[in-house]
């Protein structure tokens, strides 16, 4: 079933003294429920301005963006409830959370904002959260962010995020900022609980061989068009734009594997390519 829809999307941001930036240019795609689509492309393709238009940050020029074939609401209840089904992790772990606050007040935001449980049920869902990112709740829960290091407050970051129960999780450059080290750990975390949850995941990176692994289908974004779209393999291994060639030779090591075993909470390490 068809969850997301980019329909004829185009962006132009305004800049003073420099004109027009076209950052979008025609953009038309389609999300299934439970999908992980991979969006990949230069610095400056427009990546994450389909990010910031879906989490509103941004209106597109023109087209329109449909979840479940209903345009984004504007407001009322229709907004709070495509919010709540769409969230979004951010690359930044330092920044998205806020530093006064404990892990605690973090997750317990979103489910008191949307009512997910009863109040009396919200810090045993808190912590099911916590546990659910593979994190020990007893040890996190009252400390601040920046007791904890960047791959776990990725974790509670997206602990955050599935708080509400999302259908459509964002992910925009989820781990560039991490030690290689932690990279692959936190993205085969989000791969579990896309599969678990039944998720539709927006992949956005610079990567291609983490794109190829984690996702069904990759998108090429060459200068706010998409220019290729298909499975995984065929898109990385036997691209046909000549883009996303010139990307695939330029990629360190696209063909790379990475182990599959998940969620046994080992180190993996990584090379360079991440
Ligand atoms: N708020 C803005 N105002 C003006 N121009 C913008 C704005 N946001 C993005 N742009 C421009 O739009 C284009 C696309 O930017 P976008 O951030 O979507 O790229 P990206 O693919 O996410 O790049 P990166 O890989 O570096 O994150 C770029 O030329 C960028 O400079
Ligand atoms: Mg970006």
């Amino acid at each position: 079933m068809t969850l997301l829809e980019f329909d004829h999307v185009s962006k132009i941001y305004s800049v003073r003294g420099a004109g027009q930036i076209k950052a979008l240019d025609d953009v038309s795609f389609t999300l299934e429920s439970g999908q992980t689509i991979g969006l990949v492309g230069q610095s400056g393709s427009g990546k994450s301005t389909i990010a910031k238009i879906l989490t509103q940050l941004e209106v597109p020029s023109s087209g329109e963006v449909r979840l479940d074939g209903a345009p984004i609401p504007r407001r009322g209840a229709g907004l709070r409830s495509y919010r709540q089904q769409l969230r979004m992790v951010f690359q930044d772990p330092f920044a998205s959370l806020n530093p006064y606050h404990s892990i605690r007040y973090h997750v317990e935001r979103p489910l008191r904002l949307d009512d997910v449980v009863p109040a009396s049920e919200t810090e045993a869902e808190v912590r099911r959260l916590l546990e659910r990112v593979r994190l020990d709740a007893d040890a996190v829960i009252d400390r601040r962010p920046h007791e904890l290091s960047g791959g776990q407050r990725q974790r509670v970051a997206i602990a955050r995020a599935l708080a509400s129960r999302p259908r459509l999780l964002i992910a925009d450059e989820p781990v560039s900022m991490l030690d290689v080290s932690l990279r692959l750990g936190v993205l085969n975390l989000l791969a579990d609980l896309q599969r678990e949850e039944g998720l539709g995941v927006l992949y956005i990176t610079h990567d291609l061989a983490t794109a190829r692994h984690f996702s069904d289908e990759i998108m090429v974004l060459n200068q706010g068009r998409v220019v290729e779209r298909g499975p995984a393999d065929d898109v990385i291994l036997r691209p046909q734009d000549p883009y996303t060639q010139e990307l695939r030779a330029a990629s360190p090591d696209p063909e790379k594997h990475f182990a599959a075993a998940s969620g046994s909470g080992r180190t993996e390490t990584l090379g360079g390519s991440l």
